[in-house]
């Protein structure tokens, strides 16, 4: 397969390059990094990261950012950086790329866990976790020619506790190699309109 994987780069884009670039062709994009340059936040940009790679057979994200801070302290700006970003960057992805896909093919976002084991100042990853999960179920009854649409939803990965850490005491780390999986499963197998929980 061909297979468009924004956000490559990061930490959770190496574990799903590192399982799925043994059976087929990755072409990396990121805003700085990657093939291919393109910035979710702008979705003039994805149409023409689409208009380059031609037809796919599924496309990966791994990116999206979210404020962190305090309920209290919240602003709606900051509020809007996760549902601009990780959110509607995610969702103009498939809309500007469903008919880039071919025929059965994929569409696979990522959450992450805090809509269900929330932490301390993480109410805008929650909300925006939340938000894309409740996509997923809704567009995939209506994605046309047999593609698929799932989102994984993974803990916090092994490699990032030393960025992230400080929000998460307590929290089981997640190998990276199962979060890679996951990713795998939706792009391989059979399933959509799912939220794939790694922990
Ligand atoms: N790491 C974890 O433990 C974990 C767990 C659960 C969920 N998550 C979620 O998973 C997502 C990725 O996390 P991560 O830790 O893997 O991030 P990361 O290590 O910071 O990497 C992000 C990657 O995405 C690219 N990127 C960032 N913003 C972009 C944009 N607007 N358009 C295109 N590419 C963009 C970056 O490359 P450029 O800088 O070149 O653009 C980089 O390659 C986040 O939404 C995070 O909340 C992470």
């Amino acid at each position: 397969m061909r297979i468009i994987l924004v956000g490559a780069d990061g930490d959770i884009g190496r574990a799903v390059c590192n399982e799925l670039s043994i059976r087929h062709q990755i072409i990396k994009v990121g805003r700085k990094s990657g093939d291919v340059r393109a910035d979710l936040a702008d979705r003039s940009s994805l149409e023409a990261m689409y208009a380059r790679t031609g037809k796919v057979d599924a496309v990966v994200s791994t990116a999206g950012a979210v404020h962190f801070g305090p309920l209290t302290e919240f602003t709606e700006e900051q509020f809007m950086i996760g549902l601009n970003n990780k959110v509607m960057g995610q969702i103009n992805l498939v809309l500007a790329g469903m008919n880039h896909v071919s025929d059965g093919g994929s569409f696979t976002l990522t959450s992450g866990v805090l809509d269900r084991d929330p932490v301390r100042e993480g109410t805008g990853a929650a909300t925006a976790n939340g938000a894309l999960g409740g996509f997923v179920v809704g567009a995939a009854i209506e994605m046309p020619r047999g593609l698929r649409i799932n989102v994984v939803s993974p803990g916090l990965l092994d490699v990032s506790r030393e960025r992230y850490g400080k929000y998460f005491h307590g929290h089981e780390t997640v190998p990276s190699e199962r979060v890679g999986r996951a990713f795998a499963k939706s792009v391989e197998g059979a399933v959509t309109g799912k939220v794939l929980i790694v922990e």
